[in-house]
């Protein structure tokens, strides 16, 4: 019998290339593959409007049919209430003692670091601090001079700010679509108020910047994408280097930033960046298995590290619902692999299932 696996998304589109790769690539598999919208779940009936993949017209048809038994979570949320509905509603789902999903997703970059800290990882996390009001802000400004903050549930460098302590005042630097803009405060008082509204808006989180430029002058850092094998094993799926825009703050290819070869970046560096790279490769050995004894178990990640100017390594952010343009990008040789791993692992997830059944675990 055919296993049900259900790639969820907040707003399904049938043109989106990733999930029509991964339903073309389900032919060979015996999964029944659907889209569908956590809004389209009745909780209620436990069924769910969405779409089913025909595989004989090789198209997304739309259909009614029962919640999958295996879910594929790729819902980005926003800050309206039909993502707070619908977050309640994958809440319920996770929930579910019959559904599974291939990953269960991470919290957010303060519960992160917090738990993260009390663990062998510790030494590469940029010291955190969760800004308590505009005061604490100005106390942390004043300490280290130069500072980034951004919100604890931010993505795609939404709302990541610079702020900079000088002899002239203070001067803060954000990205805008137009590009970076700057404000100076002449006073402490001004600041403040500046601050005061900002802090209404997000929870933020301060760091000290770390010191990743280029010789342009371009902020750059290490992306890899982590994911399961058929096995269930995790393997590092792709490494790259990611360079922002000259003088800019971020790195995120949504604002700007591209991928660069990692192997052309290595062999511009001297022979020290061998003895680094083991430390980097340790690193990305241990992380996942710790992500999952912290949180709980995972399909993917994409970890973002920044390589400072003394060398110094720092994970930066890890993200279980990462994107996949790297591989496009870099390895297009890969991407067969990259459509197949969510088919794999779900494969790998029924046949655990079964092999426990047998053994009458449940
Ligand atoms: N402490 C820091 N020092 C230097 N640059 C930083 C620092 N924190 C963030 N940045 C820059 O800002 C970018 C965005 O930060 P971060 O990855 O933490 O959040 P995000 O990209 O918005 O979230 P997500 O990766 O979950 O989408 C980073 O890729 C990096 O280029
Ligand atoms: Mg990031």
């Amino acid at each position: 019998m055919n296993h049900s696996l259900g790639i969820m998304t907040l707003t399904p589109q049938v043109a989106n290339s990733y999930f029509l790769e991964i339903a073309k690539q389900s032919l060979s598999y015996p999964i029944d593959l659907y889209l569908f919208s956590p809004k389209g779940i009745s909780p209620l009936h436990e069924t769910v409007d969405g779409y089913y993949f025909n595989k004989e017209s090789q198209t997304w048809e739309t259909e009614a049919f029962e919640i999958p038994e295996y879910i594929y979570d790729r819902t980005y949320y926003q800050k309206d209430i039909q993502s707070r509905q619908a977050k309640a509603v994958v809440q319920w789902l996770k929930n579910q003692k019959h559904i599974r999903f291939l990953g269960y997703g991470l919290p957010n970059k303060w519960h992160l670091y917090e738990k993260l800290k009390k663990t062998p990882l510790s030494p590469y996390l940029p010291e955190t601090y969760l800004v308590t009001d505009e005061n604490h802000l100005l106390n942390l400004l004043t300490e280290y001079k130069d500072i980034i903050i951004k919100p604890v549930d931010g993505a795609h460098g939404y709302a990541v700010y610079h702020l900079v302590i000088s002899k002239q005042g203070i001067v803060v630097r954000t990205t805008k679509k137009q590009g970076i803009m700057e404000q100076s405060f002449p006073n402490k008082e001004i600041f403040l108020k500046w601050l005061n509204r900002i802090l209404q808006k997000h929870t933020f989180i301060c760091q000290k910047r770390l010191l990743n430029l280029t010789k342009e002058d371009a902020p750059f850092d290490l992306r890899i994408l982590l994911n399961k094998d058929a096995y269930g094993d995790w393997r590092e799926f792709q490494r790259a280097i990611r360079i922002g825009e000259e003088k800019g703050i971020l790195t995120n290819i949504s604002r700007g930033a591209s991928y660069r070869s990692y192997s052309d970046w290595k062999a511009l560096q001297d022979s020290s960046w061998d003895f680094i790279e083991e430390e980097l490769t340790d690193i990305l050995k241990e992380m996942p298995l710790i992500l999952e004894e912290q949180f709980s178990s995972l399909f993917e990640i994409g970890v973002d590290l920044i390589i400072a100017e003394d060398r110094s390594l720092w994970i930066l952010d890890m993200n279980s619902k990462p994107g996949h343009k790297i591989v496009d990008e870099l390895c297009p040789e890969k991407l067969s692999s990259l459509f197949q791993a969510p088919l794999d692992y779900c494969d790998f997830m029924a046949s655990q299932c079964l092999s426990s059944l047998k053994r009458g675990d449940f």
